[in-house]
């Protein structure tokens, strides 16, 4: 998708050769347009497959999402990295490690808002090792429901993520494929 690589190209830092930040668009400040124009585009790719529901996972996956949803008519779910005060009962959990933090973590949808009749778009910010969508896969599967596939804003293609889901048998949409960010300069997989 155009127009988000060359917001990367502007707005982007390569903080080191694994990690870009991209605060001033996507994990902190958030470019209302550009979350619209990449909903759009995710809503293109999936609009033929059904979707009742979009899942993500707290933060950065839910301006993308929305957007999406916005798109699809349909509503959006986000994973819960903490406990809640109201949400408590009726849980599905997975264990998600993280290996830039190190810390294995846990991720929470209710029963009430997923079941065996849906079928999901999973939406995430980042995708590198793939173990936070592996958490969401399997929530999704616990609920009994399908999954049409992975929309990814940017995907770090130098990690083992993308490989990890297709060889699950899974649809991975990447807007920006990130080839490599080796002296300090993003290269996109052609
Ligand atoms: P993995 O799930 O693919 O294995 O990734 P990892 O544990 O390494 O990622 C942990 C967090 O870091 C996630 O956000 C992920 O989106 C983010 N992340 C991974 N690589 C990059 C990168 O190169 N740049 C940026 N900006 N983020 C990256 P999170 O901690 O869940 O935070 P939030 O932003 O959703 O609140
Ligand atoms: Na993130
Ligand atoms: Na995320």
């Amino acid at each position: 998708m155009e127009q988000l690589k060359q917001k990367i190209r502007t707005c982007g830092v390569v903080l080191s050769d694994k990690v870009l930040k991209v605060d001033a668009f996507l994990n902190h400040q958030i470019d209302p347009l550009l979350m619209q124009q990449i909903g759009h585009e995710f809503a293109e790719r999936f609009r033929d497959q059904g979707i009742t529901k979009i899942v993500t996972i707290e933060a950065s996956g839910i301006a993308p999402a929305v957007m999406a949803g916005l798109e699809l008519g349909v509503p959006v779910i986000f994973a819960r990295k903490h406990q809640s005060l109201t949400l408590t009962d009726n849980l599905l959990t997975a264990a998600v490690y993280s290996f830039t933090k190190q810390v294995e973590s846990t991720i929470a949808v209710s029963t009430r808002h997923l079941d065996a009749s849906d079928r999901v778009l999973i939406i995430d910010d980042f995708l590198a090792n793939g173990k936070a969508a592996k958490g969401l896969i399997s929530i999704i599967q616990q609920a009994g429901a399908s999954i049409a596939g992975l929309g990814i804003v940017i995907e770090k293609s130098f990690q083992n993520g993308r490989q990890e889901l297709e060889a699950d048998g899974f649809r991975v949409e990447s807007l920006a494929r990130i080839q490599s960010l080796e002296n300090g300069q993003v290269s996109f997989v052609e």
